[in-house]
């Protein structure tokens, strides 16, 4: 029996609500796979920075550097700034451990109903990739007084191709298709650049069709026609924006799971679902726990259970197709731990 350890970072509101389903979930399938977990929980979070006055230790990476995955629920609290949050934890950990690639695969499952007519089950299944490091979301920049700011945009040829590459191993290993997300129209220097690298890393990988798209346009493409993308490859921000618009396509951003990996393996990879805190619906019990549970499988994945992945796949459609069982953002009345209890069931 091989065992894996686990940072287990709850996080805030219903980070901590979620958290707990998707470590059921590994547990159950686990035992059967023979796997198993062991958990070292951080406290890590916008309470923890109301007690202290930082979001984590100064040695924070240094002690989850040597486990096998991270497991975050979410962060973020009315009473903190969103960007001292996101900076303090979340941003310090994709960037310290080179988590460059942001995967977020978004699919409309059966006995969902999308708000988006043209969005049918069995029919979109796309996958976001997101560079995670870099681009818009840089430090660089300040304000001049009352009146001013500036904020810069950091690519790096390192960082474009390298995330690029990965988009179009992952093209070719599904269904051979790419689209990149641009604006080389109306951002005149860091997007030409981004098309130019994306053009030269085609030519690696001659059996994967691509195009590029203005974010703009693309956006309402994901809207009108979302089954016609495989693989979607962005920057920073566009990724962003992309995969919260693609998750809602699917039906809810609850159900929407996400990765940050470091693909060499150098560091530990962190696994979250899109979502965030939700502080309109935190403590109430009602979050929906999908997106954590599919995260958990997406970590299942990357630490080599690809069979116990596709199991907690199948439980997640199962309950979905074949219950009645929802929270109240599938437009059901389910409490997390009712939900997380029939993906439980249907794993058995
Ligand atoms: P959010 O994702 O927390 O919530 C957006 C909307 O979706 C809310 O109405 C919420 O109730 C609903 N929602 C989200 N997850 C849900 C779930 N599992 N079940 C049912 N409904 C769900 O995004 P928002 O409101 O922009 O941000 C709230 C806080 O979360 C902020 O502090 C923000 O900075 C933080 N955040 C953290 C992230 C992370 O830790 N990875 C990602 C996004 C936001
Ligand atoms: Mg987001």
């Amino acid at each position: 029996m091989v065992t894996h350890r686990i940072a287990l970072i709850p996080g805030d509101g219903i980070g901590r609500e979620v958290t707990p389903a998707a470590r059921q979930v590994l547990d159950v399938v686990g035992k059967r796979h023979g796997v198993g977990f062991a958990y070292d929980e951080f406290d890590w979070s916008c309470r923890r920075y109301a007690e202290l006055g930082a979001m984590m230790p100064e040695d924070g990476l240094d002690r989850i550097r040597h486990h096998d995955a991270i497991f975050l629920g979410a962060v973020g609290d009315p009473s903190v700034p969103d960007h001292v949050s996101l900076w303090g934890l979340l941003i310090p950990i994709r960037r310290g451990f080179r988590q460059y690639v942001n995967l977020r695969p978004v699919k409309v499952f059966a006995g969902v109903e999308s708000p988006v007519r043209a969005a049918r089950a069995g029919e979109v299944d796309l996958v976001v990739v997101r560079e995670n490091v870099e681009g818009e979301y840089s430090e660089i920049g300040g304000r001049l007084g009352h009146d001013l700011a500036v904020q810069e945009a950091v690519f790096t040829r390192a960082g474009t191709s390298r995330v690029a590459a990965f988009a179009f191993r992952l093209a070719a290993a599904r269904r051979g298709r790419l689209t990149s997300a641009t604006k080389s129209n109306g951002i005149v220097h860091t997007m030409p650049f981004w098309d130019e690298i994306v053009a030269e890393t085609a030519t690696d990988h001659p059996g994967v069709t691509w195009d590029a798209e203005h974010i703009d346009a693309l956006c309402a493409k994901v809207v009108l026609d979302p089954a016609r993308f495989d693989v979607v490859v962005a920057s920073n921000l566009f990724g962003d924006i992309l995969s919260d618009l693609a998750a809602a396509v699917a039906g809810s951003i609850g159900i929407a799971p996400a990765a940050n990996l470091n693909p060499e393996g150098e560091f530990p990879s962190m696994f979250e679902p899109v979502h965030g805190s939700a502080p309109d619906i935190a403590g109430r019990g009602i979050a929906n726990p999908l997106g954590a549970i599919g995260t958990a499988a997406m970590l299942l994945d990357h630490l080599g259970h690809a069979e116990a992945a596709a199991e907690v796949e199948q439980a997640i459609g199962d309950v979905l197709a074949h219950t009645r069982v929802r929270t109240p953002d599938l437009g059901g009345t389910a409490t997390t731990e009712t939900f997380t209890k029939a993906v439980l069931e249907a794993l058995r």
